[in-house]
């Protein structure tokens, strides 16, 4: 059996990252000094850039202190080292995040002006710029800052749509700074190949519940974590994922359509159905084998004399996908092992005519149910690959590289 140690290719944190972060006169710039303290606690590298705007909002020294950097915002500062500035800052940065952005910044970005250090570094910049506008409703749908923020996107800027919903100045609508955690995903898939993009992939995540009566069911412990890893890591690569979970305590990943189900019967119904259009399908739900034979509508009660349960098979879900398999398309399963792994890994590959099987341990404290970490055994047509204890999202990582070779 190989033994993979190399690193991946897909960051799953900005830690190292160097971020020169613009701030402009919203409001909003409150919310940036917050980002920048996420940034920093994640170990990423943050340099701030201030409009005089900015300035009127937020003071340099909290974004001096929170990102441990001088704060720069003077075009014409008479320090030797700052004289180069509007060229040196992007030069020594991996990306621009401009947040929040006003109206009046995106405006004057989208005609290439350069009448401040921040809209000339803009211009000079030759790594990706993040622009996260904020500012009120009606000014953020006014046509012309719709204009303007299309014409951001032609120049190449990725301008991460505003949130709805209640605005510093009373009214209620779009225009709200997009939540940290979209952001975030963004400026992490900037760093990621984009190596799925186009593919469209189906992932099943979290254990079913059969029930039993209106208290009581029967399921397992699966989290749905490395279910929910393996979503974002593909999102962020640029395909388009459709997560089928069951009940989970997880967020829905961001850029992910999410579908909840809670039955392995719903499941099956659920992915049976997008299959037909799904290039690649990855079976990392904890499906449960049986369902109680009878449901009961009311609580079984204790003097009832209840002694054993009658259940019966669900559907195998991964195993009539591979039957039905449509040519060019990939199945991926998983299979949860406490002995055996590898012989169960290819037996369930056989049977299940699967192109690879993930092989979770779910004996050991660091990987299988509920923990952050994992180690996986890849079980293909070829050969078997062990991979590493690594965290659940690149473990992920490493499953997409070995799918991208099948
Ligand atoms: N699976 C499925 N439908 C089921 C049971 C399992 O689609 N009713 C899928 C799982 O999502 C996983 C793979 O089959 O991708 C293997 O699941 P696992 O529980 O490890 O194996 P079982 O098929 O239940 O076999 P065994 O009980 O022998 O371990």
């Amino acid at each position: 059996m190989d033994d993979e140690r190399s690193g991946g290719l897909s960051p799953t944190s900005l830690s190292g990252k160097r971020i020169l972060f613009g701030v402009t006169g919203s409001i909003a710039a409150y919310k940036a000094a917050g980002w920048v303290r996420e940034l920093t606690t994640r170990s990423a590298l943050v340099t701030v850039i201030m409009t005089a705007a900015a300035k009127r909002f937020v003071s340099a020294m909290t974004f001096g202190a929170l990102s441990g950097n001088r704060v720069y915002s003077d075009m014409f500062a008479e320090q030797p080292e700052e004289l180069m500035a509007h060229i040196t800052l992007s030069r020594e940065a991996d990306v621009l995040l401009i947040a929040p952005a006003t109206a009046h910044t995106i405006s004057r970005l989208a005609c290439g002006m350069a009448d401040d250090l921040l809209s000339t570094v803009v211009l000079a910049a030759k790594i990706p710029i993040v622009v996260c506008p904020a500012m009120n409703t009606a000014m953020y749908s006014h046509p012309a800052t719709r204009q303007n923020i299309d014409r951001l996107r032609e120049l190449g800027y990725h301008v991460v749509p505003a949130d709805s919903g209640e605005l510093a100045c009373g009214e209620e609508g779009s225009g709200r700074l997009p939540e940290w955690e979209i952001v975030q995903e963004k400026l992490i898939a900037l760093f990621c190949p984009q190596d799925l993009l186009g593919k469209r992939i189906v992932i099943t995540a979290g254990p079913t519940r059969e029930s039993l009566d209106p208290a009581r069911y029967l399921s397992n412990r699966s989290s749905g974590k490395m279910g929910y890893a393996l979503a974002r890591t593909a999102a962020r690569r640029g395909a388009e994922v459709t997560l089928v979970s069951g009940p989970v305590a997880l967020a829905a990943p961001h850029g992910v359509t999410t579908i909840q189900v809670v039955t392995a019967q719903q499941m099956h119904a659920q992915v049976l159905e997008l299959s037909g259009a799904a290039d690649i399908i990855v079976k990392a739900a904890a499906v449960s084998d049986f369902k109680p034979t009878t449901y009961r509508s009311q609580k079984i009660k204790k003097a009832q004399g209840f002694t054993s349960i009658a259940v019966e098979e669900n559907p195998d879900i991964l195993a009539e996908l591979g039957r039905k398999r449509r040519k060019g398309s990939l199945l991926i399963g998983f299979a949860a092992e406490s002995r055996n792994h590898e012989a169960e890994g290819r037996r369930k590959l056989l049977q299940k005519k699967a192109d690879l099987v993930v092989v979770n341990d779910i004996m050991g404290s660091k990987t299988g149910f509920d923990v952050e970490t994992n180690q996986v055994i890849l079980v293909d047509a070829e050969k078997s690959k062990q991979l590493p204890l690594l965290s659940k999202e690149e473990t992920a990582n490493r499953i997409w590289d070995h799918i991208l070779t099948l």
